[in-house]
């Protein structure tokens, strides 16, 4: 089978997930009440350490109640990092607020506190780091950044689940985080995602706005406006199954870097994933950058491993540069996403496929590009 096509990305469903998804449908608990949305939430707050988690019905709107639940309003600003994927922006957008780009670090690809220090201003309600392919961002220096100026941050760790910074599991380091369960992400729940937090009047904040923000007094009867954020006890289920398996996951992955880095003949400028002494990274993708290659040339990489037969994906365009946030490029962000590309990592990858993949790009990368 070593010649058969390696997808970037492809989730591991089990009996376990069967079990539970058909239980869940036998029961006719289809829709957003059940036990396994229960389950799900308890047993993701267990496991990312915080006292609440809330199970939303995607990463997307998870960011946007968040941010709502923070009352955001037109003219409020939040710090964002330039390199990330779109919703991370859409989702202050969606608000009214206005999202505002900061570089990133070159070694995490994560926010850089440096750049968002430069853009604070009295208008900034919020930074939202992005834990960026599984990197955790550097929370301690961006949580003084927003203890200083009286502003919440707000973790996308939609990729991340697992991830540790400084020992301590993400999605409880801020105000709250976010996770996605989209079929690609860490565990998945088919669409799907989760709300983090230890403040309570914040958890039941947003927990009426998931819910259509109905009075708790008077059914039927609206306070303000709210959504239909709520996930599915089917997709609970699934949740739950794959929440069982997650150490399993993190350690697969983790596995599968460590042969990519032995694979891949690495030098200063021919990179896979860096990681910080104070991080455990998810590596929810593996990473890969080539100096001597412009985009053009990157692109041109891709095809030729597709030929081969092995699939990947260039990192995320940069938020300045899209049509509806355009702005002048952030140099780190800007150059990361010309010469990025990430490559396969799933459950059942093996270490074949690895040295596979590793001979294919290291004997490509000897023909490609300037010397
Ligand atoms: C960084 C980041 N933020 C937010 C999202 C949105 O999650 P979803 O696709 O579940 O809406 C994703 C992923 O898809 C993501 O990668």
């Amino acid at each position: 089978m070593s010649d058969s096509f390696i997808p970037i990305s492809k989730p591991f469903i089990g009996a376990r997930e069967k079990e539970l998804v058909l239980d869940a449908l036998n029961s006719g608990w289809v829709s957003s009440i059940g036990k396994y949305i229960d389950e799900f939430e308890a047993g993701f707050a267990r496991y990312c350490g915080t006292e609440y988690a809330l199970a939303v019905s995607n990463g997307t709107t998870g960011l946007h109640l968040a941010l709502a639940a923070l009352d955001l309003q037109p003219g409020d600003e939040v710090i964002v990092p330039d390199l990330t994927f779109v919703a991370t922006a859409n989702a202050v957008a969606y608000t009214g607020a206005t999202p505002i780009f900061a570089d990133i670090d070159p070694d995490t690809l994560c926010i850089d506190p440096a750049s968002v220090k430069s853009l604070i201003s009295e208008r900034t309600k919020a930074i939202i780091p992005v834990h960026l392919y599984g990197h955790p961002a550097d929370m301690d220096a961006l949580t003084e950044i927003g203890e200083a100026h009286g502003v919440h941050i707000i973790e996308d760790a939609a990729e991340a689940h697992g991830a540790e910074y400084k020992g301590r599991r993400v999605g409880g380091l801020g105000k709250c985080g976010v996770f996605s369960f989209y079929g690609n992400k860490i565990i998945t729940t088919g669409e799907g995602g989760m709300l983090t937090t230890n403040d309570r009047d914040f958890y039941l904040r947003a927990k009426r706005l998931r819910d259509h923000a109905m009075s708790p007094r008077r059914r039927y009867f609206h306070e303000e406006r709210g959504f239909n954020y709520r996930i599915t006890n089917l997709q609970a289920a699934l949740g739950v199954a794959q929440l069982e398996r997650i150490d399993d996951f993190l350690g697969r992955r983790a596995e599968i870097m460590g042969w990519y880095n032995s694979e891949i003949a690495i030098s200063d400028s021919v990179r896979l994933n860096r990681v910080k002494n104070w991080a455990k990274s998810a590596f929810w993708m593996v990473c890969l950058e080539v100096d001597r290659l412009d985009e053009a040339g990157r692109d041109a990489f891709m095809q030729a491993l597709k030929a081969r037969g092995i699939d990947s994906r260039p990192y995320f365009c940069t938020m300045s540069s899209m049509p509806m946030y355009k702005q002048p490029p952030l140099p780190v962000s800007a150059r990361k996403a010309r010469i990025g590309l990430n490559l396969p990592s799933y459950y059942e990858l093996t270490k074949r496929d690895v040295q596979r993949i590793g001979a294919d790009v290291n004997e490509l990368l000897a023909t490609m590009g300037p010397a």
